[in-house]
């Protein structure tokens, strides 16, 4: 089958190609699909898409037109596909539920150590000759209670890894997980787990029910200096609460891998440009934030796997055969 694929960068044209045992004919763009791009699916029955890719009801009738019959997320979330809009038009959309959970429930691990012991500040002023240590104390993260929303496949891992720290783990999900609650994790009200937590971890999907899930009187609940780390999707977190949180210093650290409005500033190297998103400057400007641009998901484990699970998406397709992977309209 002849598959576009939009946003793309190097390692996913490698990790596809290597794994392209059916030998679909893959036609990689790096431009993103939107209103100036859609035109490039004419003659395309599959496309394949990431996390920024604009699939909106205008786009999806678009696609429609131009005969794409599948559209393929080489991700697990999907909140920026509208999944009405394609199945009025009898789209299907299959993603990549489970590529490598632990891959992102390390990077938010990643966060939180940086963060902590300054890592990053440090390996600056010892590049620059300077091997002081004073404004680089952290705390030990044994002993400490670390807040979990969201305790799917990624939250579990993550869940795990603070358990082996020594942390107490406390978590809010609309279900239990019984496995967590055996191995020690103790179930609470999402507020209650802003109160007790010293670093609260975000791992829920962004939906109309968590969209701005962390917002001025939920930041009110956080304990005085906590940490918050999202590297779930950017929706989840009042952008213009958590600046304010910062500058009253009742948030005490930010590690972010996600942003509101990351798909117009992420994926691309704007070092040479003028950056106009005054959010994100004023984020990056605090010294207890740090800003990743959306690489939780990028290990060589979790590139394997999206691009084998993708592929086998669309082979099934063509063949005719049950979508695993289907997302369905809920
Ligand atoms: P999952 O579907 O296994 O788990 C999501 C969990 O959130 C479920 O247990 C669900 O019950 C819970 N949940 C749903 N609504 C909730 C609510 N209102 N409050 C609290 N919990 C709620 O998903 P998975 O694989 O763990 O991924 C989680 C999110 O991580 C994805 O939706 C995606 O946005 C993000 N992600 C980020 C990546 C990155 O590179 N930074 C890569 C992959 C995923």
């Amino acid at each position: 089958m002849k598959i576009a694929f939009f946003s793309t960068k190097s390692y996913d044209r490698e990790s596809f190609e290597k794994n392209n045992k059916q030998d679909h004919q893959l036609d990689f763009y790096e431009a993103q699909l939107n209103d100036q791009t859609v035109n490039l699916t004419q003659g395309y029955k599959a496309i394949c898409v990431f996390v920024n890719d604009q699939v909106d009801a205008g786009i999806i009738e678009k696609l429609h037109q131009n005969g794409v019959q599948i559209i393929a997320l080489r991700c697990a979330g999907f909140n920026n596909v509208n999944l009405q809009a394609a199945a009025a038009v009898g789209i299907k959309v299959v993603r990549v539920p489970a590529y490598s959970p632990m891959a992102v429930a390390e990077h938010a691990v990643a966060l939180i150590m940086t963060l902590n012991r300054k890592t990053h500040k440090a390996y600056n002023r010892v590049r620059e000759g300077n091997f002081a240590a004073d404004r680089l104390t952290g705390f030990n993260l044994f002993g400490k209670t670390v807040g979990v929303i969201g305790t799917g496949k990624i939250g579990e891992a993550f869940c795990q890894i603070m358990l082996g720290f020594g942390c107490k783990v406390v978590a809010f999900d609309i279900y239990e997980n019984k496995k967590l609650i055996k191995q020690g994790i103790e179930y609470l009200p999402f507020e209650e787990v802003l109160q007790q937590s010293e670093i609260v971890s975000l791992h829920c999907p962004l939906n109309d029910h968590t969209h701005h899930i962390m917002n001025k009187t939920t930041f009110s609940k956080m304990k005085k200096g906590a940490m918050l780390i999202n590297t779930s999707r950017g929706g989840l977190v009042d952008t213009k609460a958590v600046i304010k949180a910062l500058k009253k210093g009742r948030l005490g650290y930010l590690g972010i891998d996600v942003y509101e409005e990351e798909e117009h500033i992420f994926f691309q190297d704007l070092s040479e440009k003028i950056i106009t998103d005054d959010q994100i400057m004023r984020l990056m400007a605090f010294p207890n934030v740090l800003v990743t641009a959306h690489q939780g998901f990028l290990t060589n484990e979790a590139l394997e796997n999206i691009a084998s699970v993708t592929i086998e998406n669309i082979t099934s397709f063509e063949n005719g055969a049950e979508l695993e992977n289907e997302i369905s309209v809920s």
